[in-house]
């Protein structure tokens, strides 16, 4: 049976994601979307029904799995109702605004025994980092002592506020650094550029590896992630990520997108995939609601930590064994 899925939120994020539940998906298909604004719901919703209210959508029966795509700070509450109703999400990063409503989602899911909610760090499914980590765990480049991640933006979302790009884009890079390494972050340092952007973040990982992060908010030239793992026998790192070169203007090279829904088509199709078989089979594979949690937390300690001179000192609580 088909599984119908509903769409909380249906700006650039959200309507990818209905764009995939509608066509792309075997399994599924888009049962229904819910927008703050009903001319972007009616856009993303492709003749599937526009609900009146998210609570709506979260109840229906037509509705068995919801993708949370809204502002971040509706993503906690929305989670919340999902697991009260008994239906897998699959939340948009960061799993919650702040750190003590991410934590309330986790409290939640471990009292429901049982895991339903995966978080969007979709970099989890991109082919690429997928054989970075391949070659890491098999030993292809001996024992890792760095990563450098660049984490490049044409320009800042207009509704960026404050710490966003440490509290909403450095997420990826926390995520993706836990999941390749395997290991945990235990401090972090903070160097602002002129005006704040572009932060250079250099983590330590409790195993003694470096983790360096440019996250460039307005880097202008185009939509740019890039990863280099290096080892005590050899580095691996991401290929340039096009399908094409292009000539012009007397130079030559790769053609950048604007916007990461070109560069992660491949990694959000292959997590809502991934998604919609776990959802009819049992266990969410991607970023749990756990990892969803010590992303918020450690970027909301690194934000605290910004101002300072000094390393950060980073810290989770032990992890529930509903997360293994
Ligand atoms: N995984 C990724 O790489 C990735 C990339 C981009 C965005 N995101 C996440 O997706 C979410 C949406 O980002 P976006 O870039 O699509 O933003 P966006 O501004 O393009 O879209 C947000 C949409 O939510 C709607 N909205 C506002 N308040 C709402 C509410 N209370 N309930 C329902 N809808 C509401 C807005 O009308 C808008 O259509 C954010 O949490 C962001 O962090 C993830």
């Amino acid at each position: 049976m088909s599984l119908g899925i509903g769409v909380i939120g249906t700006g650039v994020m959200g309507s990818e994601h209905a764009r995939l539940a509608a066509r792309e998906i075997p399994g599924a298909h888009l049962a229904g979307v819910f927008d703050a604004d009903a001319g972007r719901a009616r856009a993303a919703a492709a003749g599937a029904t526009v609900f009146p209210d998210p609570r709506a959508l979260i109840a229906s029966d037509r509705v068995g799995a919801v993708v949370i795509a809204s502002p971040d700070g509706t993503h906690a509450e929305l989670a919340l109702a999902c697991l009260e109703a008994g239906k897998p999400a699959l939340c948009e990063k960061p799993l919650a605004s702040t750190t003590a409503e991410a934590l309330r989602v986790v409290e939640a899911e471990v009292a429901s025994k049982r895991r339903s909610i995966q978080v969007g760090y979709m970099r989890r499914f991109d082919p690429g980092y997928l054989e970075m980590k391949r070659i890491k765990d098999t030993g292809g480049i001996g024992a890792p002592t760095l990563l450098h991640n660049v984490h490049r933006n044409v320009r800042a979302p207009e509704w960026f506020t404050g710490p966003m790009a440490v509290t909403n884009s450095f997420v990826h890079e926390i995520d993706v650094s836990r999941w390749l390494t395997g290991s945990e972050m235990v401090s972090a340092r903070v160097e602002a550029g002129p005006g704040g952007d572009p932060l250079m973040i250099t983590m330590r990982t409790d195993r003694g590896e470096i983790v360096s992060t440019e996250v460039h908010m307005n880097a202008a030239y185009g939509y740019h992630v890039h990863a280099e793992m290096v080892g005590r026998e050899g580095t691996v790192a991401l290929a340039p990520p096009s399908l094409v070169s292009r000539n012009k203007e007397g130079a030559g090279g790769i053609v950048y997108p604007d916007d990461w829904v070109p560069r992660f088509a491949d990694a959000n199709r292959r997590q809502m995939t991934e998604w919609v078989r776990a959802a009819a089979a049992g266990t969410p594979v991607g970023a749990s609601a756990w990892d969803g949690y010590v992303a918020s937390a450690i970027a909301e300690q690194v934000a605290a930590g910004m101002a300072g001179d000094r390393p950060t000192a980073l810290s989770v609580p032990a992890r529930p064994s509903l997360y293994g």
